[in-house]
């Protein structure tokens, strides 16, 4: 696979990343062996890139990334880990922690979990608004100089503090959701980026697997499912949503490819400088996702996608009241 190189100042990177979140959290339940044996397959494949986060599972996604990089070669890895999200033993989410001191707290124990000794890719997974972000931003330079984090990434940063948070440090990627029904990004973020020379790390690209043409409408939520309080999900939505998944599947048939393919297709030919996530939690999902690594997307096809799903065609929020109101990048 042709790397990609996160920005003009980040790493060079394999063009898909596995995030990890879905192994230990959020998405119903996993299977530790499998999880394990799908990290081994991507890395077996030449994918790098591997994005979790210290409040995944509460540390969990970490002890599991730790288990799957016993043996291999972790610098064949690029690790991202997003910091910040604090959560009560029930798994509630109670905001986020910016403060310098914290920085360098949750630093500390991700280091011990992962067992490695830096973090290649170290981010705030949503900027927090009592504190500027120049102190956290700094905290984490800190730790560069430390020698413990190689690059700086953001998450779901608007453009304000994309711009403030770079001129503390250069920035190598934001990580942002971004699919064929999820274009927020384009508008007001995106410009800020390629101005700048940040590159995207893009989540969702799937829509949390709506739209990756194995979803349906009878599919029973296990408890606690993150989508089951999702407004795309919500009965009233996901009845229009999925008929924008069968007019993409209608395209994907065409070109001999699966839904999920295309739609992962889509985001990396929004440009060089846009490495997708895919949230694969098996290896028989890995591999569809990387099918799409060999799916070229002609004018043509672009095309008939932007007809069968134009912009803002989906129904419902892409998250809850609130947790929208935890996104930068949805400030006016
Ligand atoms: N920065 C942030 O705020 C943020 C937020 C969310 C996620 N992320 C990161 O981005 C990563 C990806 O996000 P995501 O999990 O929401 O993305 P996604 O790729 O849109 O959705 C993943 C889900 O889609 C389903 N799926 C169906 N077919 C698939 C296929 N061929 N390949 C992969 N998945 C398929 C899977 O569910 P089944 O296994 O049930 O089929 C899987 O759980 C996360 O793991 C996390 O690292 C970041």
């Amino acid at each position: 696979m042709d790397n990609r190189t996160l920005g003009t100042t980040g790493p060079a990177v394999s063009p898909l990343g596995l995030g990890l979140m879905g192994m230990s959290d959020l998405y119903g339940p996993a299977d530790e062996t499998e999880s394990i044996a799908t990290i081994h397959a991507a890395l077996d494949a030449g994918i790098t890139l591997l994005d979790t986060g210290d409040f995944y599972g509460m540390g969990a996604n970490e002890l599991l990334l730790s288990k799957a990089l016993k043996g291999q070669d972790r610098d064949k890895a690029v690790i991202s880990v997003k910091f910040g999200g604090m959560r009560d033993p029930g798994g509630n989410w109670l905001g986020n922690d910016g403060r310098p001191a914290a920085v360098k707290n949750f630093l500390a124990y991700t280091l011990r979990r992962l067992g490695v000794d830096h973090i290649d890719i170290y981010r705030p997974a949503r900027v927090d608004p009592s504190v500027p972000i120049e102190d956290t931003i700094g905290a984490i330079a800190e730790m560069i100089e430390a020698g413990y984090v190689r690059y700086i990434g953001l998450s779901e940063a608007g453009p304000e503090n994309i711009r403030r948070a770079h001129a503390v440090h250069p920035i190598s990627d934001l990580q942002i959701e971004y699919s064929v029904i999820a274009r927020g990004v384009e508008e007001r973020i995106l410009p800020v980026l390629r101005e700048l020379g940040i590159g995207v790390t893009a989540y969702g690209v799937l829509a949390r697997g709506l739209i990756s043409g194995h979803w349906s409408k009878d599919r029973q939520f296990a408890p606690g499912d993150f989508r089951s309080f999702t407004p795309r999900y919500a009965s009233g939505n996901i009845e229009h949503n999925l008929t924008l998944v069968e007019a993409l599947r209608a395209i994907a048939d065409d070109k001999k490819a699966t839904v999920a393919q295309l739609a992962v297709a889509w985001v990396a030919s929004r440009g060089a400088d846009i490495v997708p996530l895919v949230g694969a939690r098996t290896r028989e999902r890995l591999a569809e996702s990387l099918g799409a690594v060999d799916v070229t997307l002609t004018a043509d096809d672009l095309a008939r996608i932007e007809a069968a799903v134009p912009a803002g065609a989906a129904a419902g929020e892409r998250y809850a009241p609130s947790q929208m109101a935890m996104l930068d990048s949805e400030r006016p």
